[in-house]
């Protein structure tokens, strides 16, 4: 693949090998769905006449995400393993405008803002860990990516809520916390900040660490980015901005 470093797979025990493909393939997945997720986007905001900037930012968001699934198969194959990418059952597409506007805002609110936006903090902890320049290389092309698709959902998601009261804007609250704690759990939400990270060596290097080190990534993400990206959409509430969110 195209400006990937080239891995030696002597280096490194078959166990850990298997593992960390293991990691990289329900990434690959993850990724697969964030490529349909945005691909159907691209379809809503033609049908809502979102600006132009919006709908070519979203198709090159597609194309990224799709490269982010080449990337998780190139990784897992030299490691020695072949990757089945399993099919995805598309979601049903609301038939009227208003459900469909109100999917449109999930996925760029929960979908972009919040979710895309925490999961830079995983990556960087992972990429963090990463030895082998191969896994240094695929999660820093991801990561550079996710940056931007958090910054989409944020400018594409002010522009979906344009008329919204500030109430109206704080009712998006409720889907932002749900996908918050869906992402932490589906991460595994450490009970212990420093379990089982020293069996996990091996694997770490190979850019798969404990799920709680991407755990403790996250959180971070999800302060130091997602509550004031929040904040300055006008979706957190007021009862609990912190205060150097202003
Ligand atoms: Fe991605
Ligand atoms: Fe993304």
């Amino acid at each position: 693949m195209n400006g990937a470093p080239k891995f030696d797979r002597q280096a490194y025990s078959a166990e850990s090998r298997a593992t960390a493909a293991r990691w990289w393939h329900s990434l690959l997945i993850q990724e697969d769905r964030s490529r349909e997720l945005v691909e159907n986007l691209v379809n809503h905001l033609e049908r809502f006449d979102a600006p132009k900037v919006f709908v070519e930012r979203a198709r090159s968001i597609a194309s990224e995400e799709a490269r982010h699934v080449i990337i998780c198969s190139h990784v897992a194959h030299e490691l020695g393993f072949q990757v089945i990418r399993p099919p995805i059952r598309p979601d049903e597409t609301p038939k009227d405008a208003f459900a469909l506007a109100k999917v449109m805002l999930h996925v760029l609110i929960a979908g972009f803002a919040v979710a895309e936006t925490m999961s830079v903090g995983g990556f960087a902890a992972a990429r963090s860990r990463a030895r082998a320049p191969l896994a240094r290389w695929a999660l820093g092309e991801i990561l550079r990516d996710e940056v931007g698709h958090g910054a989409f959902g944020e400018e594409a998601g002010v522009w979906a809520m344009r008329d919204w009261s500030a109430a109206r804007r704080r009712t998006m609250w409720p889907a932002c916390v749900a996908t918050m704690e869906a992402f932490e759990q589906r991460a595994g939400v450490p009970a212990d900040a420093h379990a089982n990270e020293q069996c996990d060596v091996l694997t770490a290097l190979l850019g798969a660490p404990p799920s709680a080190v991407v755990c403790a990534g996250l959180l971070r993400s999800t302060e130091r980015w997602v509550l004031p990206r929040l904040a300055r959409m006008g979706v957190l509430p007021e009862s609990i901005r912190f205060p150097v969110l202003g």
